[in-house]
């Protein structure tokens, strides 16, 4: 097993990464300081790992929630539904939320926490790729708003992040692949040498190889721990984890949750950044060349939706928590490498990328 930390001072906490973790009551125990514990996860992840993990906490006053699973459901009335359980058992403020599953689960589960009883303790044991080297690192909590993605929420911190990556055996391709857009990520915005092992692995990680498989979740998580102590509440470098993500977001929020799996969006998102990048002259044709191949290989989608044209696209773009004064603001790429801070968007050079880029 692997431990890395994220340093935040009082708040911060470890991650652990390795094979068999949900079944080492030890690594849950040392951080659950109650007696009060609940368990939420979905109706998909339930029947794989529900007992696994609850078995680790035979002496406990344990409850849990099935959630319904989908991004549909991460909602307000979903974390209404996790108060309610809470309520209806009586847990107190010195109770431990788990939450067992993807990133909706982790999200909707932190912010239950940071609400109930204005926060309680909690745990995140995320089980898709995604989960694992993103969402479930760096207190990021929340719900989607019908009219945008991720609008309500917190930052709270969990205790500990537990990624056991045998549970990525039962994730399917397509959720793989979207977790490996957010590992690409990482190469793209500040670690130039991990893109290119990623281009010269990426066959081994679609093909589920552990040693491949645990150096990616390492290291994407080694990245973001970095960026997150460095910058907690985004308002420097943090925010250059929202590559891809505002024409990302838009997609998710304009076709409708759960119709692009997030990782897809964020990755026809990045392409868009880049193709923009290059109109700046900061990326070469040739570096463009190689992101969208890197999605393509992963296979990832690369072209953004017909439904979604350049008009609709701004619309659902002005509301994003980069923007300021009602400004789009995007992180772009100086490089494959590097990337920019928030910058205020050239209109027309943007308007160009949306009506050219992956249209026929
Ligand atoms: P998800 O939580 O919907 O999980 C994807 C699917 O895989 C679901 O159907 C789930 O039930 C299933 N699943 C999960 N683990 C499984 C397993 N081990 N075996 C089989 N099936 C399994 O999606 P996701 O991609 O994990 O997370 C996406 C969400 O995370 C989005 O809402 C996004 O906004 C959010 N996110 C948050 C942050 C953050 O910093 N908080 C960062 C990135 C993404
Ligand atoms: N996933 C973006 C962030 O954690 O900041």
């Amino acid at each position: 097993m692997k431990t890395l930390l994220v340093a935040l001072g009082k708040r911060s906490y470890p991650i652990y990464i390795g094979s068999g973790l949900l079944s080492r009551p030890e690594l849950f125990k040392k951080h659950i300081k109650s007696r009060q514990v609940i368990v939420i996860t979905n109706t998909t992840i339930a029947p794989i790992y529900l007992d696994t993990v609850l078995k680790n906490l035979d002496d406990y006053v344990i409850e849990y929630l099935v959630l319904p699973d989908g991004e549909q459901y991460k909602t307000l009335d979903s974390v209404t539904q996790i108060f309610d359980k809470l309520l209806a058992c009586k847990f107190s403020r010195n109770a431990t939320l788990i939450a067992l599953g993807g990133g909706v689960i982790g999200d909707m589960g932190g912010f239950a926490a940071a609400c109930y009883q204005r926060g309680i303790a909690f745990l995140q044991i995320p089980t898709t790729l995604l989960a694992q080297v993103d969402s479930s690192v760096g207190g990021k909590t929340g719900v989607n708003h019908p009219l945008g993605k991720n609008m309500i929420g917190a930052f709270y911190q969990p205790q500990c992040v537990i990624a056991d990556a045998d549970v990525l055996d039962t994730l399917d391709e397509r959720q793989l692949s979207a977790g490996l857009a957010e590992v690409i990520k990482y190469g793209l915005i500040r670690d130039a040498g991990f893109f290119n092992w990623l281009e010269q692995n990426i066959d081994l990680l679609l093909a589920r190889d552990k040693s491949a498989l645990a150096y990616a979740i390492e290291h994407s998580c080694k990245n973001k721990a970095e960026i997150v102590a460095e910058d907690e509440t985004e308002t420097g470098v943090r925010a250059t984890l929202n590559l891809g993500h505002t024409f990302g977001h838009a997609i998710e929020t304009g076709v409708g949750y759960g119709e692009y799996l997030h990782g897809e969006a964020v990755a026809i998102g990045t392409c868009l950044a880049a193709d923009l990048s290059r109109r700046h002259a900061w990326l070469t044709d040739v570096d463009v060349e190689r992101i969208i191949a890197l999605f393509k290989h992963s296979r990832l989608p690369v072209v953004p939706p017909a439904q979604l044209d350049a008009g609709r696209f701004l619309e659902l773009m002005a509301v994003d928590k980069k923007n300021i004064d009602g400004k789009i603001r995007l992180i772009l790429l100086k490089k494959i490498g590097l990337a920019t801070l928030p910058v205020d968007v050239d209109r027309e050079r943007l308007e160009l990328t949306l009506k050219t880029y992956g249209r026929k």
